[in-house]
């Protein structure tokens, strides 16, 4: 067997406020095989983004392990950091994120910018990624001038280009109607299929049910399996 892509133990990250202490993550430990596409599902306040920060090299727990490719994040000084971020994780996030002065195709090629591809394999690599989620035929496009969904599919593309080893999505279809969250989640689903290891953030049961693992979040404590909390959910 390989080893996870990702190994998560003991995480906690606490917050204090006047003199209130907030446990943001309470001793989460998870584990994250290549290949998979996981659910992480929480109500407001819960800790998703917290982890997802975690998770994503933006932040440093206050004490527990978390291992990327096996490699020690922890003991990573922040430079060290920006690079595992920028080679091994593609993020897309709920309100897309699109510089709105660059077209499609030059927005999906910054990650490669930053890698220092050339600009010949930079523009033919983002092309390719446009092809991806269907947007070939809109490279010249501004943000302005596409939809919401055809923005997050732009967002997809560009978290794809450099190649990484996990996508993370924090609420991408948090700003999209129903239709087009489904639009949405079939990419994700296709991405998946191709091989990608995706790790999306919900509220919304119904985009979490749609992963092919879910685990759920409450108060920073993790549960494997939201089965039980279902119910919980369901009624919000
Ligand atoms: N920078 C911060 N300073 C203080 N408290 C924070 C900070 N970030 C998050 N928290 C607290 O930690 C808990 C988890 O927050 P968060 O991870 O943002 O939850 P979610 O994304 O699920 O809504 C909340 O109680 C929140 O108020
Ligand atoms: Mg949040």
């Amino acid at each position: 067997m390989s080893t996870p892509i990702i190994q998560i133990k003991n995480l906690m990250k606490t917050y204090k406020i006047g003199g209130e202490t907030v446990h943001a993550l309470n001793n989460v430990s998870l584990e994250i095989k290549k290949g998979e596409f996981l659910a992480i599902i929480g109500p407001s306040g819960s800790g998703k983004s917290t982890l997802m920060n975690m998770l994503g090299c933006l932040d440093r727990p206050d004490s527990g392990e978390y291992l990327l490719e096996g490699k020690n994040i922890g003991k990573m000084n922040d430079n060290q950091l920006a690079s595992i971020r920028n080679q091994k994780i593609g993020f897309i996030f709920q309100n897309f994120n699109l510089l709105t002065k660059l077209t499609a195709l030059e927005n999906v090629e910054l990650p490669l910018l930053y890698a220092g591809v050339s600009a010949k394999i930079r523009r033919e690599t983002a092309m390719e990624s446009l092809k991806k989620v269907g947007l070939a035929d809109r490279a010249a496009h501004l943000p302005t001038q596409l939809s919401g969904g055809q923005q997050q599919r732009v967002a997809i593309a560009r978290a794809l280009a450099a190649n990484p080893s996990i996508l993370l999505a924090d609420e991408p279809t948090g700003a999209l109607d129903s239709r087009t969250s489904k639009e949405i989640m079939e990419i994700m689903q296709e991405l998946n299929e191709i091989g990608n290891t995706i790790i999306l953030i919900t509220h919304d049961l119904t985009i979490a049910k749609q992963a092919r693992r879910m685990v759920s979040i409450q108060d920073g404590q993790l549960q494997e399996n939201g089965g039980e909390l279902l119910g919980h959910f369901a009624m919000h």
